[in-house]
């Protein structure tokens, strides 16, 4: 998997969204360049913290927007948000047990919701938002 670099085609269109979204490409190369590193195991219990922080802040600031613009698809996109949701909840009780987790499984995780959700899902409000003024 290679480093992720921000360009215009993840942008949603509204700065306050793409700036919280950066936070998720953040994520995955922290990830990557801890895993080439050899120190995977090291860093996932930040990459889960980042992971909580993100849900928190990103998840409510999308939502409100969708309630506020009437997006017709709020209910279907906060069922994907509360996938994201377990997903984090899940890593971090398999860590506090002391299992051991693995990093690929997280990188992987967060790669395929920024391919699955962002670019597809978070992409349908785009046309709503713009035309609401959303900048
Ligand atoms: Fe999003
Ligand atoms: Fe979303």
């Amino acid at each position: 998997m290679a480093i992720m670099i921000w360009n215009e085609t993840y942008s949603v269109g509204v700065s306050e969204l793409d700036e919280q979204h950066k936070g998720l490409l953040r994520m995955i190369n922290e990830m990557h360049y801890a895993m080439n590193d050899d120190k995977g195991q090291e860093a996932i219990s930040s990459i889960i913290a980042q992971m909580f922080d993100y849900m928190e802040l990103h998840f409510s600031t999308e939502e409100g927007y969708m309630h506020q613009c009437g997006y017709l698809g709020l209910l279907a996109h906060r069922a994907q948000h509360d996938e994201f949701r377990a997903k984090a909840r899940d890593l971090r009780e398999r860590v506090n047990a002391g299992e051991f987790v693995l990093s690929f499984e997280i990188v992987q995780f967060l790669s395929e919701w920024l391919q699955s959700h962002i670019m597809v899902s978070d992409m349908k409000y785009t046309t709503l938002f713009a035309e609401k003024g959303l900048r």
